[in-house]
C-alpha cells in the first residue's frame, strides 16, 4: 500500500526549482514546473547523478553529471531508450506537497524465494 509522505510546504519549492526527499533509502527528486509538482527517482540511470541538482528546461531535467535528460512528468529518459527512472504520484493538500511512495520491501529472508541461485544441499 502506497504511503503519502509530506515533502515540504508548497511555498518552499519555487517554480523552476527542485529538492531532494529521502525516505527509507529511497531518494526522490521533487520538481516545481510552473506550479505543477512532479516527483521522480533522484538517481540518474547512467551513473547515479542526483537529478534534483540538474537543470530544467520545461519538463526536462538534465543530469548534472553528463547531461542525460528525463521527463519529470513520466520519468522517461529522453536520451536513451529503456533507461527511465521511477515516477511517483504527487498531490498538494492544504499547502503541503505529498509524494506517494510504495511500501519498503519486506525484510530479506522471510518471503518465499525466487529460486534464482538456490541449491538443494
Ligand atoms: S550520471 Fe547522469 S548522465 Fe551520467
Amino acid at each position: 500500500m502506497p504511503r503519502d509522505l509530506p515533502v515540504c510546504r508548497v511555498d518552499e519549492l519555487a517554480p523552476g526549482k527542485a529538492r531532494l526527499f529521502e525516505d527509507g533509502g529511497v531518494r526522490v527528486a521533487v520538481f516545481n514546473v510552473g506550479g505543477e509538482f512532479h516527483a521522480i527517482d533522484d538517481r540518474c540511470t547512467h551513473r547515479e547523478g542526483s537529478l534534483n541538482e540538474g537543470w530544467m528546461e520545461g519538463y526536462l531535467v538534465s543530469c548534472p553529471r553528463h547531461g542525460w535528460q528525463f521527463d519529470v512528468r513520466t520519468g522517461v529518459c529522453a536520451t536513451l531508450a529503456n533507461r527511465d527512472v521511477a515516477r511517483y504520484p504527487v498531490r498538494c493538500e492544504e499547502g503541503t506537497v505529498f509524494v506517494s511512495l510504495p511500501d519498503p520491501p519486506a525484510a530479506e529472508g522471510g518471503a518465499a524465494g525466487d529460486g534464482v541461485g538456490s541449491s538443494s544441499s
